[in-house]
């Protein structure tokens, strides 16, 4: 089948061009994001392969419709960029890649908790800089400690697994309680019980209508003094704002992003020669507590190799069959 992959960076290529040797669809690489501006590059491809921060709202979706699109293959899990009603209203159907391997996130969701705790990010500047001074690098113990998670499906899941691995206390949060996760020893607790006796809180819930700016100023505000916060799901999980006041006046302690609400704009580019314009990121990169990394927890070759296999092969049973194995529907939100 043709298929447009928009946002198309050297890596894309590379896992997607190995994987295709097996399928032999006819693949056109674009560098430019989908959205409403660029919608014309891909007129007349049946298949669209889009990511994280390509938009299909209701006019790129329509477009893409009276374009002759009949598929959108999502190469990642998350699909809260796709208005999922629209799509159906206009005859496209969503393919996702539903899981890949949850272990890429949780093993960098652990890296940002050791290097934020550790400051091993600090310590190697320091060192390679002849400094070998431990001010400001104290960290704390992970073992013994409470780990408040929200969201406990295939990522919160295998976090919790290594969380358990080095001592920790699990408490979880999630509307439906996963068997895998109890059999741990983690506890489902209230939202309010996991602020008030967690030390660190890691989120791994998916961006729906209940988790939109779930950590805002009300959350923080029943969170212990001095917590952690670590963020590898969804930008607009937190409301930025209330944590960089937040941060500012101590409540928290520190803080690990591997998403940012606005991310769309800065996110998979190298603007290391611009101006950045965005007034809250800079201050969040301001803070000696806070680390942010560019959306890369799902960026290992075994998941970027599983991803770009079943992107793929979910093209192909579309086009053998007419059916959609991954698909995504209004009714997969909860
Ligand atoms: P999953 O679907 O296996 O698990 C999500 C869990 O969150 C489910 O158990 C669900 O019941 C729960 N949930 C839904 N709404 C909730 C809420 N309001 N509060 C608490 N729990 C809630 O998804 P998976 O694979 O674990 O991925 C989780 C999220 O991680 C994705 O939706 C995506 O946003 C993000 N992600 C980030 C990546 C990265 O590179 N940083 C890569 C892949 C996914």
């Amino acid at each position: 089948m043709k298929i447009a992959v928009c946002s198309a960076h050297p890596y894309d290529r590379q896992f997607l061009q190995e994987a295709n040797a097996t399928f032999g669809h006819e693949l056109s690489f674009f560098d430019a994001r989908l959205n409403e501006e660029t919608r014309q590059m891909v007129a007349g491809f049946p298949a669209i392969c889009a990511f994280v921060n390509d938009t299909l709202n209701e006019a790129v979706l329509q477009a893409l419709a009276q374009q002759g699109t009949q598929l959108i293959a999502l190469r990642c899990a998350g699909f809260n960029n796709v208005d999922l009603a629209a799509a159906a209203r206009h005859g496209i159907r969503i393919v996702r890649v539903p899981a890949y391997s949850p272990h890429s996130i949780a093993e960098h969701t652990l890296a940002l908790i050791l290097t934020l705790n550790r400051k091993t990010h600090r310590a190697y500047n320091r060192v390679r800089d002849g400094n070998f001074s431990l001010d400001g690098l104290l960290g704390f113990e992970l073992r013994g400690r409470t780990i408040g998670i929200i969201g406990t499906g295939r990522i919160g899941l295998a976090t919790a697994e290594i969380l358990r691995g080095f001592g920790c206390r699990l408490l979880a949060h999630d509307p439906y309680p996963n068997p895998e996760c109890l059999a741990l020893g983690a506890r489902y607790v209230t939202l309010d019980e996991l602020y008030r006796e967690s030390d660190l809180i890691t989120l791994h819930c998916p961006l729906n209508q209940e988790s939109f700016h779930l950590i805002n100023a009300a959350a923080i505000g029943k969170m212990k003094r001095g917590v952690t916060i670590i963020n590898t799901s969804r930008g607009a999980v937190i409301d930025t704002p209330a944590v960089i006041a937040a941060l500012k006046s101590g409540r928290i302690g520190g803080l690990g992003l591997d998403v940012y609400e606005q991310e769309g704009d800065l996110f998979f580019q190298d603007l290391s020669c611009q101006v950045i314009q965005d007034d809250m990121f800079e201050r969040l990169l301001s803070f000696p507590n806070v680390l942010i990394t560019g959306h890369q927890g799902f960026f290992t070759a075994e998941a970027l190799a599983s991803i770009a296999r079943t992107t793929l092969d979910n093209v192909r049973v579309f086009e053998q069959s007419g059916l959609c194995p991954n698909e995504v529907t209004t009714a997969l939100v909860r």
